[in-house]
């Protein structure tokens, strides 16, 4: 589907709502161990969210919806019901991981698949590991479907990640909380710690890494969540915001969980006029509202360190570069090539299009030169955060301009088009 969009000219209102998929994936996780009804306020409507939903109902989990209240009926310590089909994961790299790390250790067989784009993910990153703690998996050469065995063998470890990745830290921590004995999870690179936070895991930091431990004691109990708002979703809205002039923008509780803020963080160093205020917390997971007011930027040296705290946020913060004083370049960012989409070629091809200066690496890009109009549509590559950030650079030329695949958007926030109309004329 190619959508159209004409130029913005000013944003002014209110945003709340655009929920984290992140946490929402973890909170159905964690209620579908606990014994007993859970309720989860808030849960993302995204298409991966649903990937999720849907798995656990072929692993016998039962839910009902209802006022914006998620019901979900946890079965207990090792209590799935082996399933009768293939569970499909759809586009959601962090399902197929999560979960396999809870099968592993399960007593039956399973089987994870997914669409065309999660078949061409890497999953020897989380094979490894499990292999490591006893789990057989059978894959096709590293990638889905991934085929899971009960084991008689397992044990805990620890484990220096060597990517960093949530994902492949959560499934270690999602298997070694089955278990009697402690596993824990060395980071040398911070990643986003939401596993941790809903299952209060005790974490010590050693020197420069940070050590996370789980056992069996840390099993959960049936609670209440409340789902803050994704800052990777409000993050199109804020640079668009920026970006536009006499403008502003308020979103109401989102997450400002300190592994996902990082990108605010960025903006702001490069001139961005954005407020912060901390308002509560669930579950260990801290929310707010933020202010946005429309910005001069310039660009800024962007520290490989921090690349995992942005990396979903680097096709909306390349769109800031963009329109920023001086040179955007990225670099240590090869993950990015192993996203939903390429997106370092996704990206680079988009931007020749509009006949910037563009330099391709293999862990990035530099960008530079005036963008000169040009009809051809963006494409999305099937990939959301593509489809949304050339969504957010086409309002901003004068012409206006068209995305290719727009209908990808849905995989992370269905509401886009609506969100981005009510704020915006
Ligand atoms: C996620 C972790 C990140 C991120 C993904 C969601 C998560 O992936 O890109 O969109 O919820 O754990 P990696 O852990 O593979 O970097």
């Amino acid at each position: 589907m190619i959508q159209s969009f004409n130029k913005i000219n000013k944003v002014n209102g209110t945003l709340s709502f655009l929920v984290d998929k992140s946490i929402s994936h973890r909170a159905l996780l964690i209620s579908s161990l606990a014994e007993g009804k859970s309720v989860i306020k808030n849960l993302s409507e995204s298409d991966d969210v649903r990937s999720t939903i849907k798995c656990l109902n072929g692993l016998g989990i039962e839910s009902s919806f209802k006022n914006n209240i998620y019901t979900i009926s946890g079965r207990g310590f090792k209590g799935y019901r082996k399933p009768a089909r293939q569970l499909d994961a759809g586009n959601s790299g962090t399902v197929a991981r999560l979960l396999s790390g809870i099968l592993a250790v399960q007593n039956f067989e399973s089987v994870i698949t997914g669409d065309a784009s999660l078949s061409s993910r890497p999953m020897k990153r989380i094979i490894e590991p499990l292999n490591q703690m006893g789990a057989i998996i059978e894959s096709n050469n590293g990638k889905i479907p991934l085929k899971i065995f009960p084991s008689e063998k397992l044990q805990s470890i620890k484990y220096q990640l060597p990517v960093a990745s949530a994902q492949v830290k959560s499934a270690i921590l999602f298997a070694g909380l089955h278990l009697e004995e402690q596993t824990s999870v060395i980071e040398s690179t911070p990643t986003r710690n939401h596993t941790e936070n809903l299952l209060g895991l005790s974490t010590q930091r050693v020197g420069t890494k940070i050590e996370f431990f789980v056992s069996k004691n840390d099993y959960p109990e049936a609670k209440a969540y409340f789902i803050p708002g994704d800052i990777s979703s409000a993050m199109f809205f804020i640079v668009l915001t920026l970006l536009t002039k006499n403008s502003e923008l308020v979103i109401k509780d989102v997450s400002l969980n300190q592994t996902r803020t990082e990108c605010l963080k960025l903006l702001k160093r490069m001139g961005g006029n954005i407020q912060i205020e901390e308002k509560g917390s669930s579950n260990n997971e801290v929310y707010g509202d933020l202010l946005v007011k429309s910005s001069e930027l310039s660009n800024v040296r962007i520290e490989k360190e921090i690349i995992p705290l942005i990396i979903d946020e680097i096709p909306i913060l390349t769109i800031a570069g963009i329109f920023a004083e001086g040179i955007f370049e990225l670099r240590g960012a090869a993950e990015l090539r192993v996203k939903e989409s390429d997106r370092i070629k996704a990206i680079c091809l988009n931007l020749l299009k509009l006949g910037l200066d563009v330099v391709e690496f293999d862990d990035g890009f530099s960008v530079s030169g005036k963008i000169k109009q040009d009809s051809e549509p963006f494409k999305s590559f099937g990939d959301h955060r593509i489809a949304m950030a050339f969504s957010i650079l086409t309002s901003l030329l004068i012409d206006g301009g068209k995305v290719e695949g727009f209908e990808s958007v849905s995989v992370s926030n269905p509401d886009f088009l609506k969100q981005l109309k009510s704020i915006s004329s």
